[in-house]
C-alpha cells in the first residue's frame, strides 16, 4: 500500500490559469505575439522562463537575455497582483474534504509544484495546513518534466517514489512522475494522457484509489 500523495498545485488544488493567461497576455500583446488560451494550455506545469520561451517563439524575433529576464519579472509582478484576488473560497469544499479524509486514512500529503509563487498561493487559499511537506519552484533547479520537484517532496516526507502517488493535471507533470518512478493520477487534461496510470474525473475520486 502507498503511504503518501504528492499534489501539483495549479490546476489540481486551485485554478490560476486565468491569472497566468492575463499576465502573459499583456506582454504578448505588447510584442504583437499571437498568444491565446490554446497556447496558455501548453504552459501547464512548465517553468516561468520556459513558458516565456514558448510565448516568444510565436514570433520571429530574438531577444537578449536581459530583455527576457525583464519580461519574466514584469509577468510575475502582474501575476502576483492578480493572485491577491484569491481567497480560501477559491478552493472547492470537495478538495478540502478529500485532503482531510486522506489524512484520516493515515496518508502523508505533500505539494509538488513548479511555481515559485506556491507559498503565496497556499497562504491566500489557506491550504498550507493540510500538507506535511512542500516542494516547489523555490527548491529545484530543473522544472517538470524533470522529476526533481516530486523526488524532493518524497524525500521531505521521508519516503521513496514507490511509496507515493502523484496527482497532476499537466502532461509535463505526468512525465515527471513517471520519470521519477511514481504511480501517477491524472485529472483534467492529464486524465486523457496515454502515460497517466490512473485517470480520475473529479477530485474526490482519489479516495477510491486510496482505499
Ligand atoms: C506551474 C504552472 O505550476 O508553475 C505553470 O502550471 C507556471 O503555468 C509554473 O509557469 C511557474 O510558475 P511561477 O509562479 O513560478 O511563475
Ligand atoms: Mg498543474
Amino acid at each position: 500500500m502507498k503511504k503518501a500523495f504528492i499534489f501539483d498545485l495549479d490546476g489540481v488544488l486551485c485554478f490560476t490559469d486565468k491569472y497566468h493567461y492575463e499576465a502573459w497576455k499583456t506582454i504578448a500583446d505588447r510584442l504583437s505575439l499571437p498568444f491565446d488560451e490554446k497556447v496558455n494550455d501548453r504552459l501547464r506545469g512548465v517553468s516561468r522562463m520556459e513558458s516565456l520561451e514558448i510565448i516568444l517563439s510565436l514570433g520571429g524575433k530574438t531577444y537578449t537575455e536581459d530583455e527576457k529576464v525583464k519580461f519574466a519579472e514584469e509577468k510575475n509582478e502582474a501575476y502576483r497582483k492578480l493572485l491577491e484576488n484569491m481567497t480560501p473560497s477559491d478552493v472547492a469544499d470537495e478538495v478540502r474534504n478529500t485532503l482531510k479524509e486522506l489524512h484520516k486514512c493515515g496518508y502523508k500529503l505533500a505539494i509538488g509544484s513548479s511555481s515559485k509563487n506556491t507559498p503565496l498561493i497556499l497562504d491566500r487559499c489557506d491550504l498550507k495546513k493540510y500538507f506535511d511537506a512542500v516542494s516547489d519552484g523555490n527548491n529545484i533547479t530543473r522544472s517538470k518534466p524533470d522529476p526533481e520537484v516530486f523526488l524532493k517532496a518524497a524525500e521531505y516526507l521521508g519516503f521513496n517514489s514507490g511509496d507515493c502517488y502523484i496527482v497532476e493535471d499537466a502532461e509535463a507533470g505526468i512525465d515527471a512522475g513517471k520519470a521519477g518512478g511514481f504511480v501517477t493520477i491524472g485529472i483534467g487534461c492529464a486524465a486523457g494522457y496515454e502515460k497517466t496510470d490512473i485517470a480520475i474525473k473529479t477530485f474526490k475520486d482519489i479516495l477510491r484509489t486510496a482505499i
